[in-house]
């Protein structure tokens, strides 16, 4: 028989100890020592025996690529399109995707909707190493397509969930989750890094010999990082988040790394009453709906896909000694970037005057793209002025106060013009020009952040 035996092995200089310790004796490195499974077979034997009898003749096993063929892979179809379109058009057979995000944010509710609209079609398999069959069941029994058979399996002990997958042979199974699995064969608690790796090179090498579709959730720390070592993240062929404001109805699915299609492509979903209900058009949800100073309207992408997001800003006069400056929804740094080139280039004093900007919808746009936005909203209300409605800005703001050109941009006035948006500012030397769109549109060219805003604003002198 086959006895496992725990080793504790240094991530960086690869260093064995028996015991476990905060920092490597060897290389002196903190934090970096796993507990790492080894079986007594493998212990002490040296160099594995090869096959090969010396002398004998070597058959290449290598093939051509060409003689492969081009047989396109079937996907299985998640029963949401929003996700299909995450994965990069439905999920591989045999291939490993781990869901992250949030306590609450609804990977659970996600994957067991998605398993449900699956089993018509396939063998699911769900193993819930969280909840109990009963709990599982509750959650079920709320969503719409619930009459398809499902199997679902409470267990936290890995090799009695690799037994049933072994003995059911799904097409797709469900881990929720990483952190609740037990190898007993560690010491170490479930959830730990040594745990979260066992667990998951264990299910990855059922899921490529037997070819099962396997969805993994995994848990977020503290610090936002997928709970578990980096490995995790190497290990499985797909990674997608699953984020969203706790107190907004909506979602967003993001691939953060896919094999087997682009990544930062996102998905938008809604939870609902009996569930999650994805969004096709999601770009109303990010729109604040009104016109007021302070509010300016940009294009933003992700992945392939554009949104028409509002920007929200608030200057004020400060009564601190150093101003202050909030923003969610994009990066601190990027905002006092924007800040002092208007500041430099405008003359505008914004170091005396608290600043707040906030992406409607709870949004997160890090692309510079979305610059002159900014820098629109927060002119708008510092002077008080309302943008004309209709209105979308888009372009990057130069360190020098010019507008640089953006990636896609053809693909974002689309957008806008789709959602009936006539005005764009765009940088000048683009290429484009109004006729290339089939709608009527005003389409408005400038060099600078200054000219830009006298565009937008529609107002004839300089604005300092
Ligand atoms: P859950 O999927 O358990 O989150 P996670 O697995 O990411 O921890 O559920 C998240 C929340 O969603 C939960 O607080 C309740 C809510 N919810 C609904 O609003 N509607 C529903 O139909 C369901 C099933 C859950
Ligand atoms: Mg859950």
């Amino acid at each position: 028989m086959v006895r496992s035996v725990s080793l504790y092995i240094c991530q960086s200089c690869g260093a064995q100890t028996r015991q476990f310790f905060g920092r490597c004796s060897s290389c002196g490195n903190w934090n970096s020592i796993v507990e790492e499974v080894v079986s007594s077979n493998k212990r002490g034997g040296g160099a594995p025996a090869r096959s090969q009898p010396a002398g004998s003749t070597y058959s290449c096993r290598s093939m051509s690529m060409k003689s492969l063929g081009n047989k396109p892979i079937t996907r299985y179809q998640t029963g949401y399109a929003e996700f299909d379109r995450v994965l990069g058009g439905g999920l591989v057979p045999g291939s490993l995707v781990l869901v992250g995000g949030d306590p609450g944010i609804g990977k659970s509710t996600l994957l067991l909707q998605s398993a449900s609209a699956m089993a018509i079609n396939q063998s699911v398999l769900y193993v819930s190493a969280e909840e109990s069959a009963q709990q599982v069941q509750m959650r079920w029994q709320r969503l719409e397509n619930y009459d398809a058979d499902l199997r679902i399996l409470a267990e936290t002990n890995l090799e009695l969930v690799l037994q049933e997958l072994e003995a059911v042979k799904p097409s797709v199974a469900i881990i929720d989750s990483i952190q609740a699995l037990n190898d007993e064969n560690l010491s170490s608690a479930p959830g730990s890094v040594g745990q979260v790796r066992e667990c998951s090179a264990a299910l990855q090498r059922l899921a490529k010999t037997k070819e099962i579709a396997l969805l993994i959730v995994g848990h977020v720390t503290k610090e936002g990082m997928l709970a578990g070592p980096k490995v995790l993240e190497h290990l499985v062929d797909a990674v997608l988040t699953f984020e969203g404001d706790r107190f907004a109805s909506h979602r967003l699915l993001r691939a953060v790394k896919n094999r087997y299609g682009a990544t930062y492509e996102i998905g938008v979903f809604e939870m609902q009453g009996h569930g999650l209900v994805e969004v096709r058009n999601p770009s109303e949800l990010f729109l604040s709906g009104g016109y007021a100073s302070g509010v300016s309207t940009i294009v933003a992408c992700e992945g392939t896909r554009s949104l028409v997001v509002d920007m929200q800003a608030l200057v004020s006069a400060t009564s601190y000694a150093s101003p202050r400056r909030t923003a969610t929804g994009i990066g601190t740094n990027r905002l006092h970037q924007i800040l002092a080139v208007l500041e430099k280039h405008m003359g505008i004093p914004l170091s005396r005057y608290d600043c707040y900007l906030a992406v409607a919808g709870g949004l997160e746009v890090e692309e510079p793209a979305a610059d002159l936005g900014v820098a629109a909203a927060v002119v708008s209300s510092f002077r008080d002025l309302t943008l004309p409605a209709g209105t979308v800005l888009i372009g990057e703001l130069g360190l020098g106060g010019q507008l640089r050109q953006v990636g896609q941009l053809s693909q974002r006035i689309q957008e806008a013009l789709r959602l009936g948006f006539k005005r764009v500012v765009i940088p000048k030397g683009s290429g484009l020009v109004a006729n290339d769109f089939v709608v009527d549109l005003d389409l408005m060219e400038a060099e600078t952040v200054s000219e830009a805003l006298i565009l937008a604003l529609g107002i004839e002198s300089e604005l300092d």
